[in-house]
């Protein structure tokens, strides 16, 4: 024990680092001080045993610092923090200060230990403690973690608990000219002026901390209500004043940030949301204040995330090419692509275009993403060029790489060394190109022209197009912007002459035009009738996958409207090509020939139209009009079906005439001889009591008023909800019917009555499918549309009568297709 008590002491007194012990009483007196103590200092353990160490304080040790350690001896805690100290000769020195309360068996605090060290004289590593320098040299203002450190005890001291905290940087602009053209001490005077200037109108609790050479921050506590803009406002105006140094005045300007309404638990945060709102003040216009948010500041560092996992999500391949088709608004045959970036994030998911491509150009990593795109491209052309013939592809250029000569060249040799035919690629620029880039963008697309590629001038009647502009930039395209169509309707007078007068120009200039952003029929119809031949949207299609866009050979008609399943799915909404889930519920495709129109919203007229939505809408069969003839006319068996059906036809292979033979085969699953049929003939017993009493109901509740005629329904447009609409899960918000077909407010949440024959085989009920049994989609209709709370007995006898509509279903042998052959386009994994 006496042996260990022996090198316990050696290692205080030998110990590399100052240590002293105080005694706790009176004004805590030193016992004992070790070698490096007194070396480190200069003193003489004589000189300084029974004095309290604040004899090493002196000018410039901070008050904040000495009642920060007057505080937690008081508390007895542990504390760790750098002070401004001086030897006995007088020269300053940082002391990096721990000290730790020695306690009885009592845990009472008998001693103090106090371990020392200057910071310039000690291991480089060592000198990272968050506590480095608390203090400026310069301004003896405390550095911004230094500065959150007296907040936290203002916080603690003064119980401002219930205050907010608001966060300000002040940058002074102006200094490193002073710097420059005078010298380094006259920069150093303007800066202590402005120290005294802003210190001056600060309260006592507000810290002001200096960041940076020309940074200055003040963190404050203030109280609900407190105004920011209009404090920090004063604070900056003080920069203004013109500083006098050598007798001469100095204009200096400010940038000022800050953020408020901060909760006191974000205290810890303050140095990162301080460094935040430096950096982004810094890049607005001089004598300006700019608010942030946190929220600013989560996104940003977010993006900064962001930013920096680009160049491993380009090695990864994370990045890929969306395809948009564009059409052909008369035949509505894909005529090209337009190929949009995308990405999926392994964890972040994924991220819009609108927030990576910033990113990209900003880090410098446009043009490798471009390229990466490119190449992408030119490795699916083939497949494309398969399935949709000689399509064009277009890709976006951003404008910083169109200013790029050398990324210019080198994007046409990558284009030119493939295989590719560079005919089929084209560029798409945006029309805003800034007036300083304008030269050498036009230098660059004649370039690209003469390569071989179209341009589009993308996002038009957005920027400052002019006549010469369009001319000079050689645009073959011009892509009118989405803005323009949003909103496009035949009362749309504005919109609609913009769009005319592009028109009028592509006829003068020789370009064509496309429209971009359709999402309704009706927008689709108005560009044609405007003279606007190509289009793209999301009423068309959805920018997808290459894999998605391509059909499997699995999903068919029957799929959804399964003749084994009462011609329908058995699913509240059907699942289409790459297992994607459809809006609506499928609706049964027995008695559909009777139906006075097809589709929940009517948009197909009859049933050969309705055959060709399926076949080529991305969530259904994703497939095209001349991918269907390819196959067709790829096995032999069908090109002799096809002969014999439609004899005397040049080329019967087509479209078309697939929809019609479809068409033909539908109008045969009927299902007749349904009990209220043979009732309907006369036949009296065909119905039992209660199917009566339903009748009965069904006609004097006013069901009939839409459910009529030979199938019970399906033959008229009517509103979900006419007297009562039912909730979000029944009648979804997003889905408004026919409106979208039409354009027409009355239209909303319009839909076609549901044919009512075999309804007990085809739930779930309604287009959202929401409903499963009977009993409840009749209730609903009762509360909604008749706006009677039909009672149990009521529901049951109109169910029994309901049932009656059930017939006799076809029996359907199950075809066995003919065997593709070489020619046929290959199927696609559903699964990317
Ligand atoms: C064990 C021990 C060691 C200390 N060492 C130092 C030191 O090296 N430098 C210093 O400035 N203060 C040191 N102090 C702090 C001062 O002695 C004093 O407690 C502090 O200045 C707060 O008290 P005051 O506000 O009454 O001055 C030490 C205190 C104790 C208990």
């Amino acid at each position: 024990m006496e042996e260990i008590a022996e090198i316990a002491f050696r290692c205080f007194d030998k110990s590399d680092s100052g240590v002293v012990i105080c005694h706790c009483r009176d004004d805590l007196p030193i016992i004992y001080c070790n070698e490096t103590f007194c070396q480190m200092t200069g003193y003489d353990p004589v000189e300084i045993v029974g004095q309290n160490c604040r004899f090493l304080q002196g000018e410039d040790t901070s008050q904040q610092v000495r009642d920060a350690i007057g505080l937690a001896i008081s508390e007895h805690r542990r504390y760790r923090i750098v002070v401004r100290n001086y030897r006995k000769d007088g020269t300053p020195f940082w002391n990096d200060l721990y000290l730790s309360p020695i306690r009885d068996d009592n845990g009472t605090t008998t001693h103090y230990l106090g371990i020392q060290n200057d910071i310039e004289s000690v291991d480089r590593s060592l000198r990272s403690v968050p506590f480095n320098f608390p203090y400026d040299d310069l301004t003896q203002l405390p550095t911004p973690p230094m500065a959150v450190e007296l907040l936290k005890m203002a916080l603690e001291r003064k119980g401002l608990q219930d205050h907010q905290l608001c966060l300000a940087t002040i940058t002074v602009n102006g200094l490193t000219l002073l710097r420059g053209f005078l010298n380094n001490s006259a920069a150093d005077a303007a800066i202590l002026e402005i120290r005294n200037r802003l210190q001056a109108q600060l309260q006592d609790t507000c810290v002001l901390a200096r960041a940076g050479d020309a940074e200055f921050i003040v963190a404050g506590l203030v109280p609900e209500g407190f105004n920011a803009r209009e404090r920090l406002e004063h604070l900056c105006r003080s920069v203004l004043k013109p500083v006098r140094i050598n007798g001469q005045h100095f204009q200096l300007t400010y940038n000022g940030g800050f953020i408020q309404k901060l909760p006191v638990s974000l205290i810890e945060e303050s140095v990162r949301l301080c460094s935040f709102a430096l950096a982004h003040a810094r890049s607005q216009s001089r004598n300006t204040i700019v608010e942030f948010t946190h929220d600013d500041v989560e996104r940003a560092w977010a993006d900064q995330t962001l930013t920096g996992s680009i160049p491993t999500a380009l090695e990864k391949g994370e990045f890929y090419c969306a395809y948009q088709p564009q059409l052909n608004l008369i035949t509505r045959e894909v005529i090209g692509f337009e190929a949009l970036a995308r990405w999926d994030h392994p964890t972040f998911g994924t991220i819009s275009p609108g927030r990576f491509i910033p990113l990209c150009e900003n880090s410098g990593h446009i043009n490798a993403l471009t390229l990466d795109l490119l190449k992408q491209i030119i490795r699916d052309l083939p497949k494309i060029h398969d399935i949709w013939g000689e399509v064009d592809i277009s890709i976006n250029l951003s404008p910083l790489s169109l200013v790029d000569d050398e990324f210019i060249q080198e994007f046409i040799r990558v284009a030119q060394t493939s295989r590719a035919d560079n005919d089929k690629i084209s560029i798409e620029v945006v029309e805003n190109l800034s007036i300083d880039g304008y030269d050498s963008a036009a230098h660059n697309l004649n370039a690209l022209k003469a390569a071989g590629f179209d341009i589009i001038l993308d996002d038009f009647g957005t920027g400052y197009s002019s006549l010469s502009y369009i001319r000079k930039l050689g645009a073959s395209f011009v892509k009118i912007d989405r803005d323009f169509i949003m909103n496009l309707t035949p009362d749309n007078q504005d919109d609609l002459e913009i769009i005319r007068a592009v028109v009028t120009l592509s006829r003068q200039f020789d370009f064509k035009v496309i429209a971009e952003g359709i999402e309704k029929q009706a927008q689709a119809e108005l560009l044609l009738n405007e003279g606007v031949l190509i289009g793209q949207g999301y009423f068309f299609a959805r920018p997808d996958r290459l894999s998605r866009l391509i059909g499997s050979h699995l999903i068919s008609c029957n799929t959804c409207h399964n003749v084994g399943l009462g011609g329908d799915d058995d699913l509240s909404t059907s699942i289409g090509h790459g297992w994607q889930k459809g809006p609506r519920n499928a609706p049964t495709v027995f008695n559909a020939v009777f139906n006075a129109a097809q589709f929940w919203d009517g948009r197909a007229a009859d049933l050969a139209e309705q055959a060709k939505g399926p076949v080529q809408a991305g969530v259904e069969m994703s497939s095209t009009p001349s991918r269907v003839v390819k196959t067709l006319k790829s096995i032999p068996e069908y090109i002799e079906h096809f002969e014999n059906a439609f004899p005397g036809q040049e080329d019967p292979v087509t479209f078309d005439n697939m929809a019609t033979a479809i068409e033909a085969y539908e109008a045969t699953l009927i299902t007749p001889d349904a009990p209220f049929d043979h009732y309907l003939r006369g036949d009296q017993t065909a119905l039992n009591e209660t199917e009566k009493e339903g009748l009965r109901l069904f006609m004097d509740r006013g069901c009939t008023a839409c459910h009529s005629g030979v199938n019970v329904g399906g033959q008229n447009y009517y509103p979900f909800g006419l007297v009562s609409r039912p909730g979000g899960e029944i009648l979804p918000e997003g889905d408004k019917g026919r409106f979208t077909v039409t354009d027409t407010a009355s239209d909303e949440y319009v839909f076609r009555a549901a044919p009512l024959r075999n309804i007990e085989l085809t739930a779930p009920y309604f287009h959202s499918g929401a409903v499963w049994s009977l009993e409840e989609a009749v209730a609903v209709m009762g509360t909604a549309q008749l706006g009677t709370e039909l009672n149990e007995g009521e529901v049951d006898s109109i169910v029994a009568f309901l049932k009656s509509l059930t017939g006799n279903v076809p029996e359907v042998t199950y075809p066995v297709l003919p065997a593709s052959t070489a020619g046929t386009p290959k199927p696609v994994d559903m699964v990317p």
